[in-house]
C-alpha cells in the first residue's frame, strides 16, 4: 500500500496496479463505465487531454475535469459521479482530468495490469485479484498533491480485509508490509462510519464547502456497482466486462 504516487518507488512497477481515489476520481470512473461509457481515458495535464480530445468525434466523447474540486471551465462534466447516469455517458469516451486520481494512473500506467478501485465497487477489485493472483500487487492512493489521504488508505484497507477473509493467502503473505497492516486496521476502525470520515477528512470538507454532501454520501458506499475498470492501453480504461 503506497499513500500517494509520491510514495512508489520510481525505478521498479507491481505486476498489477490498484489505483485508489475514492474522493473522487476512481468512484467516478466506476460509475461512468457502469453506465456504458465506452471508455475514461485519463490525463493528469490539461492540455495534452485538450489535443487528444480534439481528434475524437465531438457527439462520441464528453470532456470532464475538475481542479481544486471545481468543474474545470468550459468542460462538459466536472468529477462528480453523480453525473455519470447513462443518459448522460452512455457510448461516450470521457476525457478526464483530476488533481491527483489521473496522476495516480499515469504514475503506474506501464504496469502489465492496472485497474481502479473505490469503495462502490470494492469487490469487483477483490474478485479480480483473487482470480488473476498477480505476484506483486501496489494499491495506490491518490492523496492530495503529495499528501496522504485517509479515504484512500481505507479503501486499500477494504481491499486488503476481502482478500484476506476470502482466500487461503497466509497471514504472512498478505502481511507484506506496516502499510497493508495499519489499512486493514483502518478500514476496520472506520467500517460502519465511513460517511462521517468522508465529511471531517481534508478532500472531504473542501468538497462540503463546494456543496458536495451528495457526492460524500455516495461514494461512501460499500459494494454498489460490480464494475472493474481496467486499463487497456495507457491512461484507457474500460469496463472489464
Ligand atoms: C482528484 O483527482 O484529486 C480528485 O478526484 C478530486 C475531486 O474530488 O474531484
Amino acid at each position: 500500500v503506497y499513500h500517494t504516487p509520491e510514495d512508489t518507488p520510481s525505478d521498479l512497477l507491481p505486476d498489477c496496479a490498484v489505483v485508489i481515489d475514492v474522493l473522487r476520481a476512481t468512484t467516478t470512473i466506476a460509475t461512468a463505465l457502469d453506465a456504458g461509457a465506452e471508455a475514461v481515458q485519463a490525463f493528469s495535464d490539461m492540455e495534452k487531454l485538450k489535443s487528444q480530445a480534439s481528434s475524437w468525434q465531438t457527439d462520441k466523447r464528453l470532456l470532464a475535469g475538475e481542479r481544486g474540486g471545481l468543474k474545470v471551465e468550459g468542460f462538459d462534466l466536472g468529477n462528480s459521479p453523480l453525473t455519470c447516469t447513462p443518459e448522460v455517458v452512455k457510448g461516450k469516451r470521457l476525457f478526464l482530468t483530476t488533481t491527483n486520481g489521473t496522476r495516480a494512473l499515469q504514475r503506474v500506467e506501464k504496469s502489465p495490469c492496472v485497474i481502479t478501485a473505490a469503495q462502490i465497487n470494492r469487490q469487483a477489485a477483490v474478485n479480480y485479484l483473487l482470480e488473476t493472483q498477480p505476484e506483486t500487487v501496489w494499491m495506490v492512493g491518490s492523496g492530495w498533491q503529495g499528501d496522504y489521504s485517509v479515504e484512500d488508505t481505507a479503501c486499500a484497507g477494504a481491499i486488503a480485509q476481502s482478500i484476506f477473509q476470502q482466500s487461503d493467502i497466509s497471514p504472512i503473505n498478505l502481511f507484506g508490509n506496516d502499510e497493508v497492516i495499519g489499512a486493514i486496521a483502518l478500514y476496520e476502525q472506520w467500517k460502519d462510519n465511513l460517511l462521517n470520515v468522508f465529511r471531517q477528512c481534508s478532500h472531504g470538507q473542501r468538497l462540503l464547502k463546494l456543496k458536495g454532501d451528495a457526492d460524500l454520501q455516495y461514494c461512501s458506499q460499500t459494494d454498489i456497482l460490480n464494475v472493474l475498470p481496467i486499463q487497456k492501453e495507457p491512461g484507457v480504461l474500460v469496463s472489464s466486462k
